[in-house]
């Protein structure tokens, strides 16, 4: 009698540890949703591309040169991804709506992640930026991710749990001594994203900001040499981070 318990028992332990493996496979799983990700064609947009094709989410990107989204579609390609790709300058509000009518029509009008990660610096001090800098900073890191949001609402909201990500920037959250409009548009960012989760919870809508530091992209290489080592030295690992690393937080 005790051998014959002792065994249901087991099986009944087997079955929950099996139950509670599932609903954890069920909560971590990607397979089967789909997802937006600006300027995905180089660092860390590049990277959250693959890390969310990797989970079989089916991604969309966008970038301004064709050329460099063709090569990138062709490596996913072979790479097995499920991705596909437009040219849209995010920073225009009419390549902006074309690229959502797109993303609407491929994803029948259902969208569960938008990753806001278009975003640019021209590094300089504040009395040396031009009216063209300033609204150049504006329309790039803070409208399109704005406009992208507003015009992704119902197609998030469809899904019954949509996502939105901003990657925004440490430049937010702390002081530096340049780029003064890169750092209020990121600030503006993580505010936004506050915002709207506030906004769109009743949505089932989510959204985050991740805030990066020194990150070694193309972008990264171009900062100002001085600038980049004082970022590294207040980095406990005293080195960049990579883009991979940001895009598994994401
Ligand atoms: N790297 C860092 O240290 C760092 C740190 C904190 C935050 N961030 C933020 O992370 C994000 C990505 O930065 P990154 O360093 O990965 O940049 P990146 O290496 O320069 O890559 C930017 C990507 O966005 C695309 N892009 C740029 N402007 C665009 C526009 N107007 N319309 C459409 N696509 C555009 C680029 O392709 P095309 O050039 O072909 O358009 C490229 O695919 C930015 O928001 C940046 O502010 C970066």
């Amino acid at each position: 009698l005790n051998n014959h318990y002792n065994y249901s028992r087991n099986i009944i332990h087997f079955n929950l540890r099996e139950m509670a493996g599932e609903e954890q496979r069920r909560r971590w799983s990607l397979q089967g949703k789909t997802a937006l990700v600006t300027g995905g064609t180089k660092g860390i947009g590049h990277a959250i591309v693959e890390e969310l094709a990797g989970f079989g989410v089916r991604v969309h990107t966008c970038a301004r040169d064709e050329s460099q989204l063709n090569e990138c579609l062709t490596e996913w390609k072979k790479k097995g991804f499920q991705l596909t790709g437009s040219v849209c300058d995010a920073s225009s509000w009419t390549e902006r709506e074309k690229l959502m009518q797109t993303v609407s029509s491929l994803f029948d009008a259902k969208l569960s992640i938008l990753i806001n990660n278009v975003g640019a610096i021209r590094s300089k001090p504040t009395i040396e930026h031009t009216a063209e800098d300033f609204s150049f900073h504006i329309s790039t890191n803070l409208e399109s991710a704005y406009h992208f949001s507003q015009l992704a609402h119902p197609m998030l909201k469809a899904t019954g749990c949509g996502n939105i990500v901003f990657i925004s920037s440490v430049a937010g959250v702390l002081s530096f001594s340049v780029s003064s409009i890169y750092c209020a548009t990121k600030g503006a960012m993580n505010q936004l994203a506050r915002n709207l989760a506030c906004e769109w919870a009743i949505d089932n809508i989510r959204a985050n900001a991740v805030a990066p530091g020194l990150i070694a992209t193309l972008a990264e290489a171009a900062l100002d040499d001085g600038f980049k080592n004082g970022m590294i030295s207040r980095k406990p690992l005293g080195r960049s981070g990579k883009p991979e690393e940001v895009a598994s937080l994401v």
